[in-house]
């Protein structure tokens, strides 16, 4: 039998004004706007269907779902008639019982009968409302014009799209527009010529579709179907879970069929994505059964020698053995490992408790180091929590949405797909990107503004809207004067003329004028606010870039209510909860610092050890000590620093100096070439924890598999500090998460219990916020008063020169996740098979290079080649690529500059010349490399 489907109620809910109506004699309230359908619903009353469904508006185009109101002619459609007061409503009819078999009769005159061996059988609407309206015969034949011989589109590599069983009910044309806002279906033809088309295309994988899926969920029939269901049969049983790609942290539901997953459905109740998903997290996961997945410890004693597979128990003797060797040598500090933002907060927590009591060390850190650590930075010093302000839910009562380094249809698509449904609702956009991203003109969708700053220019920029805002007199000032301080020092700082937008167009590139105009429209369009990527953090000034934003938040009062606020848009999974596990060599759990002796007693009380009191060393420092011949040992989880931390070849000279470097991953990595040590590690559909998204959302990520490796990463970590002499151990996952809530204050109400029982909940979750926090900083910031920072532009180091006259900035795109280790190992390199370098036309053409031409990339640091295409949404100066594929080695180009508060490297700013190449994809000194996000 196939697990059952997620509650449907027909039409979406509404939040108007209780309203009270009689539904076949029972009385029923629900706010004003509900449809009769879904009131019905909500009273147990199921009224049949088949063009409704609660995810999209109301479209009464099947006439099944008619019903009988008192007073009124006709039978209505319950779909799209809403509830008035007093209205008495009748659901179950002889009349009605006519009409809908009448109406079910035509569709199934018009649809195969082939239900036995249909791969929805059983899972499919117009089967279960033939036998809800107890159809029984058809009486016009098979015979007739009909559309059975309609042939198959198998274009697309997760579903098919089969018209033979199309009952144009149009809910994947509006799932594609309301949900998706993409708009690639239309309804073609009239009448009975009606058809579902990709648009324009013959195939759906020649359209603009982008395979997010939701009109596969949509349908209600066999002919949108997941290719995975056709092959393998309805799944069975189902296994609540969270993706294991990006920030956004969607719920998903794991449908399986024993212990295999038949498919991957977005949860309805999620949290972050109520229902909805993109192409990676609902289709890329076949990953995780991949043969390439290493399942044995792997050791050998030099880097030269081949690995040879051993038992977990030698392994860890292995490590532990060489660890307390190089301790005893070269003391306790030439040891640390690196926390990963794609394992569960459990297995983080577990891997820097190792590291602090087992190895007796600070040395820790995470590679949010290379992505997110000005967000930390920046937001603590301003507003006292190192964390965005909003749930994503947020940006529904946005009126003015500024998008900074970011870009969301590509990075963040669920997201993505809320804010274009606000923007077509008429909130108004500022897209600050040197690049025309796809939000700047896209299906219903126009930014307002597209300033288009040249890279390193951030802090100027921001600096001259704040200046716009203080000396126009635009300010919130009630706002400061209440809730702010610092503000004196500041205002002077920012009214001087030197930050005038007109005075930094020659550094922005920014007309002053459309700068100007974009301020007033911040200040003054109602609830303005502000996501941004790491367009903003991979800068030599990403912290002060946070500040500055924070700055213009305050200053015009966007803070703390919805649709408001400065919202970090995380790249990995778990990148929040990386951060907040006390993955920071400076930081415990909950951002406290190593030094504070009140916070370090609770942890040697509870931990039963001595913990250091000094901050350790930085990812950097300990590239540098190892270099340096200081730093010996490492241990890296999930990270393939060999690849995406910049300057390759430093990176590679201090990893292949270490005496013992331990890799725990899916995959044999390019760190792994360096490893003396490979532990297997679990991928997210064998993980029990939790994630934390980008809204502070922890999210229970469950096993729908037990582990391949046959043990959880968080029992590696227990084992391996055990052997170093300090025991640790827990009976399960739960367990370390009563640690965490018992160790930070704002986890204190977590708990595995709760978040069953809530779904989710966004810290801090305590006794005063039992159910969590979806807006921060309300009442007051966390720090009291929300501190305003000066915040001077420094221009960066890497200068564009004679010599490499262009700036390289990096991105991703939709269906590649970052190195490309796990989407690499799906279909979705169809779409995706190389990276490229987009470059502007007249660059391109002055240096001779067509579209496809193969070309150098050329930086101080060394130099690639890859192929370039000709891209008008390029500005002149600066080229673009993205890091999926090792080939491409693009931190190959990448320098040393860094954040000068968190050491972030600065990916986003990278002179470089660019030339035509007669070499193949080979990066030409050193090997492998694209840059991290
Ligand atoms: S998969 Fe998504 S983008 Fe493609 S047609 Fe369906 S709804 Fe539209
Ligand atoms: S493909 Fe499915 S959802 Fe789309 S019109 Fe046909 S039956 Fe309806
Ligand atoms: S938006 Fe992010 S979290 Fe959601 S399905 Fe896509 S990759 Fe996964
Ligand atoms: S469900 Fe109401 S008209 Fe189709």
């Amino acid at each position: 039998m196939a697990c059952a489907r997620q509650p449907d109620h027909g039409t979406p809910a509404r939040d108007g004004a209780p309203v009270t109506l009689t539904i076949d004699g029972a009385r029923v309230t629900v706010p004003a706007g509900t449809s009769v359908m879904r009131a019905a619903s909500e009273a147990g009353i199921s009224i049949p269907k088949l063009c409704a469904t609660d995810s999209l508006e109301a479209f009464g185009s099947c006439r099944l779902c008619l019903v009988e109101i008192e007073g009124r002619k006709g039978t209505p459609a319950s779909c799209t008639t809403p509830v008035a007061d007093g209205m008495v409503v009748a659901t179950r009819t002889d009349r009605l019982a006519s009409l809908r078999r009448g109406v079910m009769e035509l569709y199934i005159s018009d649809h195969p009968l082939d239900c036995l061996t249909c791969a929805a059988n059983g899972d499919c609407e117009l089967q279960d409302m033939a036998g809800v309206v107890g159809l029984r015969a058809v009486r016009y034949g098979m015979d007739g014009a009909n559309h059975l011989a309609a042939e198959k589109d198998a274009s697309n590599p997760y579903f098919t799209f089969d018209p033979s069983k199309c009952i144009v009910c149009s809910r994947c044309v509006r799932a594609c527009e309301e949900t998706q806002g993409t708009f690639a279906l239309t309804i073609d033809g009239r009448g009975f010529a009606s058809t579902v088309a990709a648009g324009m295309a013959e195939a759906f994988m020649d359209s603009e579709c982008v395979s997010c899926g939701a009109c596969v969920q949509a349908c209600p029939t066999a002919t949108l179907m997941e290719k995975s269901v056709i092959e393998k049969g309805l799944p069975e049983h189902v296994v609540e879970t969270t993706c294991a790609y990006c920030g956004v942290g969607c719920s998903f539901r794991a449908e399986m069929q024993g212990t295999e997953v038949v498919r991957m459905v977005p949860s309805k109740d999620g949290g972050a994505n109520e229902g909805h998903s993109c192409v990676k997290g609902r289709f890329a996961w076949g990953y995780a059964t991949h043969a390439d997945r290493v399942t044995t410890p792997l050791i050998r004693e030099r880097i030269t020698d081949p690995w040879r597979a051993v038992s977990w128990e030698e392994a860890i003797a292995f490590t532990a053995r060489r660890f307390r060797d190089i301790q005893a040598r070269h003391g306790r500090g030439a040891v640390g490992g690196i926390t990963s933002s794609r394992c569960t907060n459990e297995e983080v927590f577990a891997v820097q408790k190792m590291i602090r009591a087992g190895f007796g060390v600070n040395n820790v850190d995470t590679c949010a180091r290379v992505c997110h650590s000005p967000t930390g930075y920046g937001l603590k010093q301003t507003f006292g929590t190192s964390a965005g302000t909003q749930d994503f839910k947020s940006v529904e009562s946005a009126d003015v949405v500024m998008v900074i380094g970011a870009n969301p249809t590509d990075g963040h698509p669920v997201f993505a797909s809320r804010l274009k449904k606000r923007l077509r609702q008429g909130a108004r956009l500022i897209v600050v990107d040197p690049r025309r991203i796809d939000l700047v003109r896209g299906p219903h969708v126009q930014a307002d503004f597209h300033l288009q700053l040249r890279p390193g220019a951030n802090v100027a920029f921001i600096n001259a809207m704040a200046h716009v805002v203080v000396t126009e007199g635009l300010a919130d000032r009630a706002f400061m004067a209440e809730r702010c301080e610092d503000m004196d020092a500041w205002e002077a700082f920012i009214a001087e003329p030197r930050h005038a937008p007109e005075a930094v167009e020659e550094i922005t590139g920014i007309p002053g004028a459309d700068l100007r105009a974009a301020a007033r429209m911040f200040a003054t369009g109602g609830n303005a606010a502000i996501y941004y990527g790491l367009g903003v953090t991979e800068h030599s000034q990403g912290s002060t870039m946070v500040m500055g934003m924070a700055n213009l938040a305050m200053a015009t009062g966007n803070i703390g209510r919805p649709g408001v606020g400065v919202n970090p848009l995380r790249g990995q999974n778990n990148v929040q909860g990386s951060c907040d596990m006390g993955s920071f060599p400076h930081e415990f759990t909950g951002y406290r610092h190593v030094s504070d002796d009140t916070v370090r007693a609770q942890f040697e009380t509870l931990w039963r050890a001595d913990l250091d009191p000094e901050p350790g060393l930085r990812i950097p420092n300990m590239f540098d000590s190892a270099v340096a011949g200081t730093f010996k040992g490492l241990f890296v989880q999930g990270e393939d620093v060999a690849q995406s931390d910049p300057n390759t070849r430093h990176v590679h000279a201090a990893l292949g100096a270490l005496e013992c470097l331990v890799v725990q991953d899916l995959f044999l990595n390019e760190t792994a070439a360096f490893a003396h040590v490979f532990l297997p590690g679990t991928s997210f559909l064998e993980k029990d924890g939790t994630f934390t998204n980008a809204e502070r959302r922890i999210n229970r990520v469950r096993p729908a598999l037990a582990p391949v490796p046959g043990k959880h990463e968080w029992q590696v970590a227990c084992e391996l500090a055990t052997a170093m002499g300090y025991p640790m151990s827990y009976g399960s996952a739960a367990e370390i998460m009563d640690e965490i809530a018992a160790l930070t204050p704002t986890f204190a109400g977590v708990s595995f219990e709760r978040l069953d029982r809530l779904g989710s909940v966004q810290w801090p979750c305590n006794d005063a916020a039992p159910a969590g926090t979806p807006v921060m900083h309300v009442d007051g910031f966390v720090r009291g008063k929300g501190r305003f920072m000066v915040t001077e532009f420094v221009a960066t180091e890497e200068r564009a020169s004679r010599f490499f006259p262009l700036i390289l900035t990096t991105g991703r795109i939709l269906t590649q996740y970052n190195v490309g280790a796990q989407t690499r190992r799906t279909e979705n390199s169809r779409w995706h098979a190389e990276d490229l370098l987009d470059i502007h036309p007249h660059d391109a053409e002055q240096r001779g290079i067509r579209d496809g031409d193969r070309v150098s990339l050329a930086s101080r640091m060394g130099a690639t080649t890859l192929r370039a295409r000709l891209s008008d949404r390029m500005p002149q100066g600066v080229v673009y690529t993205t890091f999926h594929h090792p080939v491409t080695g693009a931190n190959v180009v990448t320098t040393d500059y860094s954040d000068w508060a968190t050491n972030c490297p600065e990916y986003k700013v990278t002179a470089v010349q660019v030339a035509l190449s007669n070499q193949p994809a080979t990066p030409a000194e050193p090997a492998g490399a694209p840059a991290a996000e």
